[in-house]
């Protein structure tokens, strides 16, 4: 899908051609001279339409515009997620019209935040997603839009700010669309090796390099965790190490890992059959990795960043990992691996003693780790846990700004109690209850060297029911706490030199 931002007030978004054109109505709507304004007006004195969010009017070839189907929204105040109220809903009506939308106009009657641009982008990007590479036929039957026109009426002096927010959420998309792509393919279409190739091939892309590490190299470096979990299976494991340098050497990297198990059969603890298949979606957090370094290259910001992914399946089998075996982990820490379906653990926590070696200004690990967070937090929020309160502010503001949103969890050491083995350092699971934290209080062991924070994904990643299918979070809430970091570097420097100037005064 294609994205352009137009300054164009409702009249001139009126006569733009297109198939379907959406007006987004807020409640401070003041019409203008034109047709459409004033039909606007009239529906909204009749009661007809309402600016309550989501509130929608369908209109044919209305009078003095250049569409064939007008859809007329309210979008209450003009906040983020009623915005995304309003474009869902009118989305919702346009598909179950006859004619197929190939090309759409946006238009916000009143002026937009920067931040109703970005979830208006992502918002129409993940109405028109569709999954095709294992259902080809899907492409062939469906409308899709090929281009997307956001209208939007703005004073000079915002329009830097909404190109910028429009830039990041284009960008943002083709990261997200790519982590959908990667979670929904099932585990023969996306084994370790091919989630290597795909990160090999983001290499072309600019400022991004990308070396992958096979059995031989993980063995030397002495990941024995990650190596008895990929013990079990035929595909050989691959470690993938993603650099995107933007800045200069000299500026320490955040370091993201992404989870990456292709398909978590639990292992001998085997998980049931039921919904067995969404275990394809393991390797969510690797595929969240792989969206972020996609748009990285298209945004070039001034940063260093690191991806880390170790990937493999997790398999019972003649060779499998048993319960109660002791592995030794590449920090070496031995592990008495009491539950093989706790297996993410057991592969994040060699990969996070390998970011040692990158000095790392933070390092992120975005896991679909546990079953616990998915009760804890349902669908809505991410578990963030850290023990930096700077590193989770900061990510959850990114949350916030992209309502890609999460939630903070503690990690009180009591909650590792559960996790002492007669028979190792540490155990790979604590009890049944808080599971989502002693699953964190377990990484946390392997992160002393550096300002860490973990996100669980469980919930968050993928959608069940009908909509079934991955959602591609958490790429919005990566990259918007990424560029932060970059802004917030720019803002202090202005400090500073305002704070020497006054100085001088
Ligand atoms: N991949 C699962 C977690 C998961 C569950 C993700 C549901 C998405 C939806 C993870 O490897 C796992 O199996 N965790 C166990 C841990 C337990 C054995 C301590 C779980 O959550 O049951
Ligand atoms: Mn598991
Ligand atoms: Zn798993």
């Amino acid at each position: 899908m294609n994205f352009e931002l137009k300054t164009l007030d409702l009249a001139g978004a009126a006569a733009l051609k297109c198939d379907a054109l959406v007006v987004l109505v807020t409640a401070n709507f003041k019409p203008g001279a034109d047709a459409l304004s004033n039909q606007v007006a009239l529906a909204l004195k009749a009661g007809d339409l309402q600016s309550k969010p989501g509130k929608l009017l369908a209109l044919y070839r209305p009078m003095g515009a250049q569409c064939g189907r007008a859809v007329l929204v309210g979008a209450g105040d003009g906040a983020p997620k009623q915005v995304r109220q309003a474009l869902m809903a009118a989305m919702g009506a346009l598909r179950s019209g006859a004619a197929g939308e190939k090309k759409l106009v946006v238009c916000f009657a009143t002026e937009p935040s920067a931040q109703a641009v970005q979830v208006a982008v992502s918002t129409l990007a993940d109405a028109s997603y569709l999954y095709t590479t294992t259902k080809p036929k899907a492409a062939a039957d469906a409308v899709t839009l090929g281009r997307v026109t956001l209208a939007v009426p703005l004073a000079d002096t915002v329009k830097s700010a909404l190109t910028q927010a429009f830039t990041q959420a284009v960008a943002t998309v083709a990261g997200v669309e790519m982590a959908k792509e990667w979670a929904n393919r099932p585990a023969n279409h996306a084994t370790p090796t091919l989630l290597a190739q795909a990160a090999r091939s983001l290499s072309r892309l600019p400022k991004i390099s990308c070396e992958v590490l096979g059995p031989k190299e993980v063995a030397k470096l002495g990941m024995g965790s990650f190596m008895a979990v990929a013990q079990g299976s035929e595909q050989p494991l691959r470690f993938i190490v993603l650099t995107y340098s933007g800045a200069a050497k000299t500026q320490a990297p955040t370091v993201l890992v992404g989870k990456g198990i292709t398909f978590d059969t639990g292992g001998i603890s085997l998980k049931p059959a039921a919904e067995m298949d969404e275990m394809k979606y393991d390797m969510g957090g690797a595929a969240s990795v792989l969206g972020v370094f996609r748009a990285l290259a298209e945004l070039k910001p001034a940063i260093n960043v690191v991806g880390l992914i170790p990937t493999c399946e997790n398999m019972p089998g003649g060779r499998a990992l048993k319960p109660g075996d002791v592995v030794t982990s590449m920090s070496g820490q031995t592990i008495e691996v009491l539950n093989t379906d706790a297996e993410g653990r057991l592969i994040l926590c060699d990969a996070l003693t390998y970011a040692e070696r990158f000095k790392p200004r933070a390092v992120v690990d975005i896991a679909t780790l546990t079953g616990a967070c998915v009760v804890a937090l349902g669908h809505v929020r991410s578990g963030l846990f850290s023990a930096s309160d700077e590193l989770a502010q900061q990510l959850l503001a990114a949350g916030e700004a992209s309502l890609d949103l999460c939630w903070r969890m503690p990690l009180d050491d009591e909650y590792a109690e559960g996790l002492k083995s007669n028979f190792a350092d540490v155990a790979n699971i604590g009890g049944r209850m808080g599971g989502a934290i002693t699953a964190a209080k377990f990484l946390q062991r392997f992160a002393g060297k550096f300002e860490w924070a973990h996100l669980d994904v469980a919930g968050t990643a993928w959608k069940s029911g009908a909509a079934k299918g991955a959602t591609g979070r958490p790429v919005g809430l990566l990259l918007e706490f990424l560029l932060a970091t970059q802004v917030t570097k720019v803002v202090a420097k202005t400090r500073t030199r305002k704070t020497s100037l006054a100085g001088q005064a």
